[in-house]
């Protein structure tokens, strides 16, 4: 019988959309079902919503609506988002479901059965952070603020509390027992270094929050919101329901997928309730990097949210799959920039999977009508690369080292491409024409290319189905088993199509987002009757300033930006400005514009930009405005 095998992603909060952050999480879990499936696994992958609490009752009431009008909005974005990047969930739980309530009431009940006093009513008074939603512990508050920079105050409340102290050596020594029970190692030692300060009681309740689930018997409280989410895990399995044969098959989960931020309240609280209940513990918790922008954590309450739709709606969710599974180290952060995307995809798949796709097809098309060549050949160079890649690829991918995996894989597209070009079939070709030797040398080309879409399946499950029945392959073959050499048949109909990655033009597409960033100011049309009107004060937002331009130069490979730096009467700082095609670098040395000083900096090519300066825009192309040379820099415009 198929091995069970159940993987969880944390489920996200609804106060806002989802970010990169989020998608991530969601497509590494993804990358890890599918390849759990094509093992033969039974797979049970969970993903959804957690939508009570103080943030979400906050951010409606913003709004002037009801939590749960705003939960409701933002887990269909969810919905559309995960079908977008083709997640494959079984399951999308939300913990305002009532079958989620009823496993929360069921996992108290078992704990103030098993052991009545691990619940009990008390009072407290410490440092509480608002935005974490749980007291922090005086030694992690410096300045009022917790160790991630949230900001934290005194409180006292009468609430349940949770016996967690009780808990410290049994879970040190589950720890000791499991060392595989955090990864990667470096969190593992995180959580074991907390839990030996010792572990305080865990508040459990909060009477402040109404949006929440009630506790049971006392409704004047609710049910603290990460205990209320943590048992996510096993309500959408049927726990508490009675008859739960979903939970007996698939628990204890083999994996809880969560961001490294989390990973002490999956480590520590939710095994701690678990043995508490008397219930399995799950196999491991894994904690993965931080998406982050100028070295900064991507999110919400930093205002630096990077939502990529952009790249996915112009360049598919393929690509962006393979993006972000390719260019972060697993477990480590890494910084997001549109730049990195557009280097990654024209290095990688384009130059290499695509390239060697529609060559080989090409001579397949030439030289054997379009149909995979007769003769198949069992000893050749791509076998002995594709038995020397897949174990190290399925090692890696073991391992969840996907950047490992990729890079794996794609040194067995390159070999194909070497082989080429050592063999030279087009000149075999003229010499003997489609003979045996030919067949063979194609054959073993679309074979190592099939491998090499079978491994990549996990993660571009689109792009691999697509090129695996371009090649006369079955599509839906990507089981492991697939991954030995010799299963392409002979004489199967090839087919066609347009690239399967379409080289970009980066500087075409930077520059178009640029324009988006920075609006050619218009000046030279009245605006438009039907355009709102904005109050003086909104003018004055945005603050005008004259500046001197010191330096210039072009931006390396772009025909429209230029880097400056301009003096601002109290310093420089550097400006990219798209006004290449108009101006030369040295005719703007020491020229006067105006620039909007109190912009966000934006990224542009590679180069930071603070700042935007102020051109007419004719037809397109830009004319500075000018201003008096008396004028000094640093001086203000209204
Ligand atoms: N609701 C809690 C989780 C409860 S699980 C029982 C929560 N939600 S969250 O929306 O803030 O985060 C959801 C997941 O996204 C977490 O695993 C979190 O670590 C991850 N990420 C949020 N921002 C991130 C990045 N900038 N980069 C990568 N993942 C990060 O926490």
């Amino acid at each position: 019988m198929a091995k069970p095998f159940y993987i969880t992603t944390a489920i996200h909060y609804v106060n806002d959309v989802p970010h990169i952050g989020h998608m991530y999480e969601n497509i590494a879990a993804d990358v890890i079902a599918r390849h759990h499936r094509r093992m033969g696994d039974d797979v049970f992958f969970l993903t959804g919503t957690d939508e009570h609490g103080q943030k979400v009752e906050r951010s409606a009431a913003k709004e002037g609506i009801l939590p749960i009008e705003l939960a409701d909005r933002v887990v269909a974005e969810h919905h559309r988002l995960w079908k977008t990047l083709n997640i494959s969930n079984d399951d999308f739980i939300r913990t305002t479901e009532g079958r989620h309530r009823v496993g929360v009431y069921e996992l108290i009940k078992r704990i103030q059965e098993r052991i009545p006093d691990d619940i009990y009513l008390g009072s407290h008074s410490g440092w509480y952070c608002q935005s974490e939603e749980t007291f922090i512990p005086d030694n992690q508050v410096k300045d009022k603020k917790d160790e991630s920079g949230h900001p934290v105050e005194q409180t006292t409340e009468t609430n349940y509390f949770f016996k967690l102290s009780r808990y410290t050596e049994p879970l040190l020594r589950h720890y000791r027992e499991n060392p595989g029970f955090v990864y990667p190692q470096t969190r593992l030692n995180e959580v074991v270094s907390f839990v030996e300060q010792g572990l305080r009681d865990l508040s459990i309740s909060r009477t402040a929050v109404k949006w929440g689930i009630p506790f049971p018997g006392n409704p004047d409280h609710v049910i603290y919101v990460w205990m209320d989410a943590l048992t996510n895990y096993i309500s959408a399995l049927g726990f508490g329901d009675g008859n739960h044969p979903r939970f007996d098959h698939y628990w204890p989960a083999d994996i809880h997928l969560v961001g490294k931020d989390i990973v002490r309240f999956h480590a520590v609280y939710w095994p701690a309730f678990l043995m508490s209940a008397g219930l399995p513990l799950p196999k491991r918790v894994v904690g993965h990097g931080w998406w982050l922008r100028d070295n900064q954590k991507i999110s919400k309450s930093l205002g630096n949210v990077v939502r990529p739709h952009n790249i996915i709606d112009e360049f598919g969710a393929d690509p962006f799959r393979y993006f972000v599974m390719r260019d972060m180290v697993f477990g480590q952060d890494q910084n997001y920039s549109d730049e990195a995307f557009i280097t990654r995809y024209n290095g990688d798949p384009a130059t290499g999977l695509g390239t060697a796709l529609s060559r080989s097809l090409k001579m397949s098309e030439n030289y054997f009508g379009g149909r995979t060549p007769p003769t198949p050949c069992d000893d050749n160079v791509l076998k002995t690369a594709a038995e020397q890649v897949v174990p190290e690829y399925l090692q890696a991918m073991d391992d969840l080292a996907f950047h490992r995996a990729l890079e794996t894989t794609w040194r067995l597209v390159a070999a194909v491409d070497q082989y080429i070009q050592s063999r030279q079939p087009f000149s075999h070709f003229k010499n003997h024409g489609a003979d045996e030797t030919l067949s063979r040398m194609i054959w073993n080309c679309l074979e190592a290319l099939r491998i090499a879409f079978v491994m990549v399946s996990p993660v571009m499950p689109s792009i691999a189905r697509e090129g695996l029945s371009r090649i006369g392959a079955d599509a839906d073959a990507i089981g492991v088993d697939e991954l030995k050499w010799g299963r392409l048949s002979n004489n199967a109909t090839l087919r066609g199509g347009d690239s399967l990655f379409p080289n970009i033009d980066a500087e075409k597409y930077l520059e178009k987002k640029m324009d988006e960033i920075t609006p050619p100011v218009e000046t030279t049309q009245a605006a438009p009757p039907d355009v709102a009107k904005i109050s003086i004060d909104q003018f004055m937002q945005t603050e005008l300033r004259v500046a001197e331009v010191r330096s210039a130069e072009r931006v390396p490979k772009s025909k429209k930006l230029i880097r400056m730096m301009v003096f601002t009467g109290d310093g420089e700082r550097q400006i990219v400005a798209g006004i290449g095609t108009k101006y030369t670098p040295e005719e703007l040395v020491g020229r006067k514009v105006i620039i909007v000083a109190n912009l966000q900096p934006a990224t542009l090519m590679g180069v930071e930009s603070n700042g935007m300066i102020l051109a007419a825009s004719i037809d397109g192309e830009p004319t500075l405005l000018s201003v008096d040379p008396n004028v000094p820099a640093g001086t203000k415009v209204k």
